[in-house]
């Protein structure tokens, strides 16, 4: 059997994605990866579709230039707002966490009412709520944008009082709703999966889209006869690399870990104005 040489892209607005890099390394431990984070813009999730699917279409470029055959989204904005595929990028090749999270729902045994959580641009997408009308028509589907989270978890305040009480606001309009199901559509919701499971109640089936994208993504490589890496390589590029960048990694990514600065701009945009002579 011929071998293919597979190298693992992960593309994120920032660095929230480092925890699905994590997972994905526990999961296929001598994995090449390569990790593209447009920290200098992030976050996307206050951002208009247009910016995000313009950033993330470069990221991609970037990804497939430094040799990503197969690229995991475990960002919901991105996946949400969608991305222009470069040439020489199947769309087979790339998981998203909308795609991989609506699958992941639809396997549970009690998916009526359906609660999402996401930053502000995610639930703007309305692209779970589509997926899941698509693949389940008579489903109820509750949306409720969460901006709060992603700074304070970037912030590490991840048991502090205050964390609590915007989960529980935030989760507060879906338990009212009476949910059986509550899609995490966001790379930063897993490290507060308890609290957001205590606050929403234990009857409730969580589902960790960026997870579900890993998952979908390990899977792939691993039903992929004769994929082969070539030897453990991981790379963690991002476009800015502030001490709270830093820092911030470090809480996602659950240790220490190296980031490397992009050459800005990562790929040049068509769009882009051209550099003063
Ligand atoms: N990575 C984003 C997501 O999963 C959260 C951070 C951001 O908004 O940039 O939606």
């Amino acid at each position: 059997m011929s071998k293919r040489w597979i190298m693992i892209g992960i593309l994120d607005s920032g660095i929230g994605g480092l925890r699905a890099a994590r997972e994905l390394l526990d999961r296929v431990p001598d994995a090449d990866l390569i990790y593209f984070g447009d920290t200098a813009r992030s976050p996307y999730g206050v951002k208009h579709g247009d910016t995000i699917r313009r950033n993330a279409s470069e990221g991609l470029k970037f990804l497939l230039a430094a040799g990503a055959t197969i690229i995991c989204i475990p960002c919901s904005d991105i996946s949400g707002a969608g991305f222009d595929l470069p040439d020489g990028l199947p769309r087979r090749s790339i998981i998203d966490a909308v795609s991989a999270g609506t699958h992941a729902a639809l396997a549970l045994p009690q998916l009526n009412r359906i609660g999402i959580i996401g930053t502000p641009a995610t639930i703007a997408s309305h692209a779970f709520e589509r997926a899941l009308a698509a693949a389940k028509p008579g489903a109820r589907v509750y949306a409720n944008p969460c901006p709060l989270i992603v700074p304070l978890v970037e912030a590490g305040r991840l048991t502090k009082p205050e964390t609590f009480r915007i989960i529980k606001n935030c989760v507060s309009p879906l338990k009212r709703r009476r949910v059986d199901t509550l899609i995490l559509a966001c790379s930063h919701f897993a490290v507060l999966r308890r609290t957001i499971q205590r606050k929403i109640g234990k009857r409730v089936f969580l589902v960790d889209a960026a997870e579900a994208a890993v998952a979908d993504t390990a899977t792939r490589i691993s039903g992929s006869p004769g994929a082969v890496s070539r030897g453990k390589t991981s790379r963690f590029v991002v476009t800015d690399r502030s001490e709270y960048v830093e820092h911030a990694a470090r809480i996602l990514f659950g240790g220490p870990v190296a980031l490397e600065l992009a050459p800005i701009p990562p790929i040049r945009s068509e769009t882009s104005p051209p550099e003063a002579s």
